[in-house]
């Protein structure tokens, strides 16, 4: 296939980081993207080059381009992390085939993106696009996270930001496996979809009663694991009501307010543990063979119907600069960008 000279990508305006820690919300694009045209990037050994069919909008894609992610922008580099699309160019035998990708060489928010060879995903024909689009980022760190909680032993699990995609995949797991989730959200309203879904228990941060009527909850069912993407003042009020052993795993900064920690004692005297998960690492640290059968069930239960990716909006490129942050405020549902 021959590729054009240029193509319309939305690109970054800053390198570096910003210093600043406002949490992944955007009201305009401008003070940190521009749509342009620019050359198509051009393959090196062990890169591809893919025509991109839907880019996911993640919230570590709104950290990285406000200089807020784990690492530095790249000036006029292409923003967005993942996505599907065809592999048109490069050094693979998948030339020609639908992959799910995550892009380190050049963004997905593009007509084209380039990555390295070795991390692509074949994708299932009867995945949906959709769900292709967002199938590394949450349902990896989904299943990453979940293998914690079945390390633990214990027959239910904490996480809170209980509403989002990664919650939803979450309690899909716990339901599936015998495992109680214990949801925590901000919003009452999330309360009903998520038992349905298969929380066991819901609790709502805005209740003025939310610790009275956790510390009940917290005895009996006795999570190990608190899965926490908001690190804030409740989360760590919640790991500290929870039983001995408790480990609390931030993996997402939500909340721009951070917790005051107030009793270090239990890290010391009741074996509590505080960590992070960042998903780059994990895979970086997986075993191939692992990573490919978890893989595998992946596409499995998104096919099969036990996961679904609820879609919020479908965002033309073209519109992108000027409908992206309003889209990105609807509730409850992934944000693509369609080239
Ligand atoms: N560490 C890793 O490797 C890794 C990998 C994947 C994802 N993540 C993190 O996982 C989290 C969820 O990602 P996602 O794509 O599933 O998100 P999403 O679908 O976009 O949903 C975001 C959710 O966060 C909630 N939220 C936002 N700000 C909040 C706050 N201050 N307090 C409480 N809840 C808040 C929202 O609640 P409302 O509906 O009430 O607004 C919404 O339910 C993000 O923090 C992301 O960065 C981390």
């Amino acid at each position: 296939m021959t590729l054009p000279d240029t193509m319309q990508a939305l690109v970054q305006l800053h390198d570096g980081y910003s210093g600043t820690q406002e949490g992944p919300s955007i009201d305009t694009l401008e003070l940190y993207l521009e749509a342009r045209e620019v050359p198509v990037p051009q393959p090196q050994a062990d890169q591809v080059v893919i025509k991109v069919d839907l880019a996911a909008v993640n919230p570590s894609d709104l950290h990285f381009i406000k200089g807020e992610y784990g690492q530095p922008r790249i000036k006029d580099a292409p923003a967005g992390f993942e996505g599907v699309g065809t592999v048109v160019a490069g050094d693979s035998p998948l030339v020609g085939q639908r992959v799910s990708f995550f892009a380190t060489q050049s963004g997905t928010w593009a007509e084209y993106a380039m990555t390295k060879s070795q991390g692509l995903i074949p994708c299932r024909p009867d995945l949906r696009a959709e769900d292709a689009a967002g199938q590394i980022v949450n349902p990896l760190t989904a299943m990453a996270m979940f293998d914690i909680v079945r390390e633990s032993g214990a027959k239910s699990f904490v996480l809170n930001a209980a509403g989002s995609q990664l919650g939803k995949l979450l309690i899909g797991l716990g339901r599936d496996n015998g495992i109680a989730p214990i949801a925590v959200v901000r919003r009452a309203e999330q309360a009903d979809l998520l038992r349905e879904l298969g929380a066991s228990e819901v609790l709502v941060t805005s209740d003025d009663d939310m610790m009275a009527k956790a510390e009940p909850v917290l005895k009996s069912l006795k999570p190990r694991i608190l899965l926490d993407a908001v690190g804030d003042q409740t989360t760590a009020d919640l790991f500290f009501a929870m039983p001995n052993r408790a480990r609390w795993v931030n993996y997402g900064k939500l909340s721009t307010t951070p917790p005051k920690l107030t009793q270090m004692g239990q890290l010391i005297f009741q074996h509590k543990v505080i960590e992070g998960f960042w998903l780059t690492r994990w895979m970086q640290e997986t075993d191939p063979a692992k990573l490919g059968s978890v893989i595998e069930e992946v596409q499995e239960r998104f096919v099969s119907g036990k996961w679904k990716t609820d879609v919020a909006a479908i965002v033309p490129l073209s519109e992108a600069m000027e409908k992206l942050p309003a889209a990105t405020k609807i509730p409850d549902g992934k944000v693509f960008i369609k080239p």
